[in-house]
């Protein structure tokens, strides 16, 4: 029902002409691929996540920062509260768990969705450490901005259509990077888009799409985004990520228990 609501006004603000269509989390269990991409190579994104609400059922990407704490987006945790948050790691195959983690601390940004659309990120803070192997790895923070020419990966379990299910092999697809003010005019100057985002595109038919949100897009080692919203699913739009790099203070000082603003 709650999915639903946010479905909704999704909706809602695309009639009253704001020309948005999101945000990509999964809408049902057994919940939500990627469009135009193909079976990622077992172990090759060993940071991403599936969170799921019910062990079994994915709604939502994310990636490991470190042993205690993995990285989303906000409109994936903003109705939970920790108890209900499994972190499932080490995996391809979201329902084949390597490892469930439980949370014990949602950080949402303070200033998500204010303006509409914008800081959308959050950290959970797991109840045990990770335990690393060779398919459970954390993730570089980024060093420097992402810019024109860099190849982006972005990976997930993500719907082939939209409000479509989910995937069971996590897919992956290559992405280019497009500037913020190209990008602002595609979607006609939105207010849903500001510096704390990046765009990515590829071509027509290929993207994310449900189930894709809060999950990671990887430059150089790096994560670089994770997914935010778009105009579902694979229409020719580039899609609308939170900039991994705009946030690295917040992202510290949440980590380092001097946040201010926290939940
Ligand atoms: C968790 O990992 C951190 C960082 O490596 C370490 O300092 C801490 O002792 C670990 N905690 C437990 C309970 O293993
Ligand atoms: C931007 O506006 C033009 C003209 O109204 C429209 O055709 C186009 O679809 C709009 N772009 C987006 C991304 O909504």
């Amino acid at each position: 029902m709650k999915f639903l609501y946010i479905c909704l006004l999704a909706i809602l603000h695309l009639s009253q002409g704001k020309r948005v269509l999101g945000p990509l989390q999964s809408y049902e269990a057994p919940s939500s691929r990627i469009i135009g991409g193909q079976d990622a190579a077992i172990g090759s994104a060993p940071y991403q996540v599936s969170l799921q609400q019910v062990v079994g059922s994915h709604s939502c990407g994310g990636a490991i920062i470190n042993e205690r704490w993995v990285i989303t987006a906000g409109h994936c945790v903003e109705i939970y509260v920790p108890a209900q948050i499994n972190v499932v790691t080490g995996t391809n195959r979201y329902a084949e768990p390597g490892a469930v983690y439980q949370t014990s601390e949602i950080h949402l940004h303070c200033m998500y969705d204010q303006p509409y659309m914008h800081n959308d990120i959050a950290l959970l803070k797991l109840t045990e450490n990770i335990t690393f192997n060779e398919l459970t790895q954390p993730i570089d923070l980024p060093r420097r901005p992402v810019r024109e020419g860099d190849e982006i990966v972005l990976t997930g379990w993500g719907a082939e259509e939209p409000y479509g299910r989910p995937q069971e092999d996590l897919q992956e697809l290559a992405l280019g990077f497009v500037r913020l003010d190209e990008c602002k005019e595609i979607f006609n100057q939105t207010t849903s888009m500001g510096v704390g985002h990046i765009c990515t595109f590829s071509e027509a038919g290929e993207g994310a799409c449900h189930g894709d949100s809060g999950g990671p897009l990887v430059s150089n080692s790096c994560l670089v985004g994770l997914v935010n919203w778009g105009r579902p699913c694979g229409q020719g739009l580039p899609d609308v990520q939170a900039n991994v790099y705009y946030y690295l203070d917040w992202i510290r000082s949440v980590i380092s228990g001097n946040s201010k603003c926290s939940t």
